[in-house]
């Protein structure tokens, strides 16, 4: 990957305080860029990753459905901290149900957050991309968006909103130098697929032809390269990262 440029370059990630957003932010400070990450509250691993990194990153508490919130973070970032050249709306929510038995508040929670959220985030933080005619937005969907399983009926209506939302974002803001492409991962072993035993993570394994579930960091590699300066021609894609679980 092309290092190019990164030194200064601020990244602002969602739902960074653990789990695959964890590793991207991890992976992204390795590269060299400076990081900004939230989630509702912090926990041991970002305390030690500003106390390795120092002012190279910053980690805030903050809720994906408060849309003031998310306005009044971003503000705070580029007033304090630094433009935002780069932004992975990483958070989300799923809770595992039929769907005619499910939660109705479950249910509004999983819209919230995964697709209000990302929408309200990408908003504040466009505005200085837009002043600035350059930016970098990396949307993670997931393979639920292109495949159905039972038990995430209102999971998947949420990852493919925010497929449909990159590809007409791209449009929107392509001709200002800002790309917006989408990720879609696999199973990955983090608390999001806590509700999965261990006999059907084997089982996932063995249906995916690289016979393994993926790794946080085979995602946040990806998240990188549509960030970095090889992908500067590359918008409006959905690329799965899956093991070769969905072809
Ligand atoms: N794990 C998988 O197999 C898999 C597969 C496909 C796609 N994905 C996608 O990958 C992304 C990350 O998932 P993960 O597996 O890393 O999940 P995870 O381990 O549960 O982590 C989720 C992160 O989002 C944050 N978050 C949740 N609700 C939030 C809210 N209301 N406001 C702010 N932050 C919030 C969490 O922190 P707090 O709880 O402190 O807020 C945490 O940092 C999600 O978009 C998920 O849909 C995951």
């Amino acid at each position: 990957m092309s290092t190019q440029n990164i030194n200064d370059k601020l990244v602002m990630v969602s739902g960074g305080s653990r789990g695959l957003g964890l590793s991207i932010c991890e992976y992204l400070l390795g590269c060299g860029y400076d990081v900004v990450s939230f989630s509702r509250k912090k926990t041991a691993e970002t305390t030690q990753l500003k106390s390795t990194h120092g002012d190279q990153y910053n980690f805030f508490e903050a809720d994906m459905s408060d849309q003031d919130a998310l306005q009044s973070l971003t503000q705070r970032v580029e007033k304090d901290i630094a433009p935002i050249y780069g932004l992975v709306n990483n958070a989300g929510i799923t809770n595992e149900a039929l769907f005619a038995r499910q939660d109705e508040a479950a249910i509004q929670n999983i819209i919230n957050v995964n697709v209000m959220g990302c929408l309200w985030l990408t908003r504040a933080a466009l505005r200085g991309m837009l002043r600035r005619s350059s930016g970098r937005v990396v949307n993670i969907s997931s393979i639920v968006g292109v495949r159905g399983y039972k038990g995430v009926v209102a999971y998947s209506a949420s990852k493919g909103a925010v497929d449909a939302m990159t590809r007409s974002l791209a449009h929107e803001v392509g001709p200002r130098n800002i790309t917006v492409n989408s990720l879609a991962p696999g199973y990955m072993e983090t608390e999001l697929v806590g509700h999965l035993n261990e006999r059907q993570l084997k089982s996932i394994a063995k249906k995916t032809p690289l016979q393994r579930l993926g790794q946080t960091n085979d995602v946040a590699s990806v998240a990188a390269f549509f960030l970095s300066g090889d992908a500067a021609f590359v918008t409006g894609q959905h690329l799965v990262v899956d093991g070769g679980l969905t072809c």
